[in-house]
Parts: structure tokens; sequence; C-alpha cells
């Protein structure tokens, strides 16, 4: 009855959670949403026996206006794991090719799976980051390319330089799906200027998320810049009515108060180079820190839970959510704590 190709789906795995609890393991932020964000939720909550606007009139244009773009720029998902996912039902049939780095987002397999596509996950070069040239050679027969920036699980970057020739390289009729989802916390100085490079590449799609630097990772929603063919597209396929009226309101309300809002970014990137130092992680340029060189990740995070402290342990390393001073403390304190082990590596 079902599509036996299913148990091989490999399983989105969320950040642990437990009551009472340091959450550290979702990239989410610590705050919840201010409350003119609130309010207008509640308010739109108010209005709820009616549909929301299907096309997210409201909040595109408002996005649309933030960067200079128009509407038919501009796409809003269920997060932006829906635009992903979108992504690859536009671009793809049974067998063909969705490259992307590996370790990176764990949703990028499973979109893949969905709708029996290949995924060609292709390996981190040596200092954690997306490896281009590598990219650029699978991505000549693929469908998709999907470029993590900064990374997750690792918060390393690529600049515009880089990602300017990586997109050179690729040709014309692969869709390179750039996923920014951490880019408001991105304080490099050679960044990478998204839309500047839209302007070049009809071929790419710019991925951004209120889930993290704008802290509504519970209202769900995702943004998609891309030229108007790709939006068409991925509005077509939709869940029809899928972003909620409370999420269309938080969303828009966010915007209006983006620079409250994101001025929390700030604390985050101190507390980042502290927690790096400290625990001997990965620069990042993202609001979480990357631990590679453990000697036992699993009995880490273990000794961490046991102190109240959530973290994501992978194979590789262990990836730990950057929050607030007074989180970060704790976190440091638990560390010192623990002492772990580190490989010679
Ligand atoms: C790199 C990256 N892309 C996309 C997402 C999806 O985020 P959301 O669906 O909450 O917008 C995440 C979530 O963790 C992520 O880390």
């Amino acid at each position: 009855m079902l599509r036996d190709d299913l148990d091989l789906l490999p399983a989105y795995v969320p950040g642990v959670r437990a009551e009472g609890a340091l959450k550290l393991s979702s990239n989410e932020v610590t705050q919840p949403p201010i409350p003119a964000v609130a309010e207008a939720m509640a308010n739109a909550v108010a209005g709820a026996n009616r549909y929301p606007d299907m096309f997210s009139v409201a909040l595109r244009q408002k996005l649309a206006a933030t960067v200079g773009l128009t509407l038919e720029n501009v796409a809003i998902g269920i997060g932006s794991s829906a635009l992903c996912q979108q992504l690859v039902q536009i671009t793809c049939r049974p067998g063909d090719k969705v490259v992307f780095p590996w370790r990176s987002f764990e949703g990028y397999p499973i979109f893949a799976a969905v709708v029996g596509a290949t995924s060609v996950p292709v390996p981190l070069d040596a200092e954690f980051r997306n490896d281009l040239d590598a990219l650029a050679a699978a991505a000549q027969d693929a469908k998709l390319v999907f470029l993590c920036n900064p990374n997750n699980p690792t918060g390393t970057t690529h600049s515009h330089e880089a990602i300017a020739e990586f997109l050179k390289k690729v040709p014309g009729d692969v869709v390179v799906a750039l996923d920014e989802a951490y880019i408001e916390y991105v304080r490099d100085a050679a960044a990478i200027d998204a839309l500047a490079l839209l302007a070049k590449h009809p071929n790419l799609v710019v991925l951004r998320t209120f889930s993290k630097a704008y802290g509504l990772a519970g209202a769900r929603v995702g943004y998609a810049f891309a030229a108007p063919a790709i939006i068409e597209a991925i509005n077509k396929v939709q869940i029809p009515f899928g972003i909620n009226v409370a999420a269309q309101a938080g969303a828009v309300a966010a915007l209006e108060h983006s620079e409250e809002i994101l001025s929390r970014t700030s604390d985050v990137a101190v507390q980042r180079t502290r927690v790096a130092r400290a625990l001997g992680a990965v620069p990042s340029q993202a609001n979480f820190v990357w631990v590679p060189d453990l000697a036992d990740i699993q009995a880490t995070g273990a000794a961490l839970a046991e102190r109240g402290i959530l973290v994501r342990c992978f194979p590789e390393g262990m990836r730990i959510t950057v929050t607030t001073a007074e989180e970060m403390d704790q976190l440091i304190d638990a560390w010192r704590d623990i002492n772990p082990a580190r490989t010679s590596a």
C-alpha cells in the first residue's frame, strides 16, 4: 500500500527538549516574541474563522520593499524547510540529482528523498566549509544545488567573491538554492550580497527564515527571493493556505520592529566568540558553535544533559546554540566541570 522507499527516508531529528532544561539544541532564540509581535499574532488569531491570505501578499510586499524587489520575486513557505522541499518538487523527477554540502542542514536529504530524487552529499572541506569546487563539479549534471551559508552545523561562511565564482561554474539550468537561514548573524566584512548575485543569476534562489534571528520558530515562516518564474513554480506546489493568519501577522510585525529584534544578534555575536574560545570550537558566523574534535561526543552530550543543558550531537561533532550571556555562563561552567577529552585531530 505504501511506497517501499519510505523506509529509506532519513528521519529528521529535532533538538532534544526537556522541561526546565537549558535548550541549546535547535538554534532558537531564548527571548519570546516582543509584545508588539505577540499582540499582532493574537489579534490575527481573533480572525481565525477565515482562511489566511493564500499568497501572503502583505508579507511578500513588505519583504520585497525591504530589499528593493517586487512581489513577484518573493515566496513564503511554512518555514524555509517547506521552501527547500518545494524547490526539490519543482526541479526534480525521480532519479534526478540534488547536490548539497554534508554535514549540513539535515532537511536536504529528506526533501530529496520525498520525491525520489537522488541525494549527492558533498563532504565539507578541511575547514568545515561548503567545498565549493567539489559542489560545482557535482552540480554539472544535477537539477538542484543547495549551499548553506553560514553552514549548519559548523557556522562557517564563504566570501561574496567565492560564491560569485561558484555561480559562474554552475550551468544556468541548474537551480542554486543559497540557504541563508542564519544570515542576520553574519558579521564578516566579506559577507555575501545575495541580492547582487540574484540580479546576475536567474537560476539563484535565496532562502531565509523568521525562525532564527527573528525569533519566530514556532510560527513557521520562511521566504525565498528569486526570479518570477521560480517564484511562480514554488507557489504552484505550495500547500493551499499553509501560512496561517498568526504566522503572517507575526512576520509582518517582526519586520516592522526588525531593528529592535535584530539588535539581539549583536549580543549573540559577542557570546559566540567567547563560547568558541572557552570550548575550543570552530569560529562561527551563526548562533551556534561546532565542536568537531571530541573524543566521546555522546558521553559529553550526556554529561551536559545531566547538568540540565541540552545540545545537539552528530556523529562528527557537537553543535551548541549560542544565546544570552547568562545562559552561556551556565554552559561554560558546565563545560569546565566536564572537561571533555579531545581527539588529537
Ligand atoms: C540551514 C537551515 N536551513 C533551513 C532551516 C529550516 O528552518 P525553518 O523551516 O524553521 O525556516 C534550518 C533550520 O534549522 C536550517 O538550519
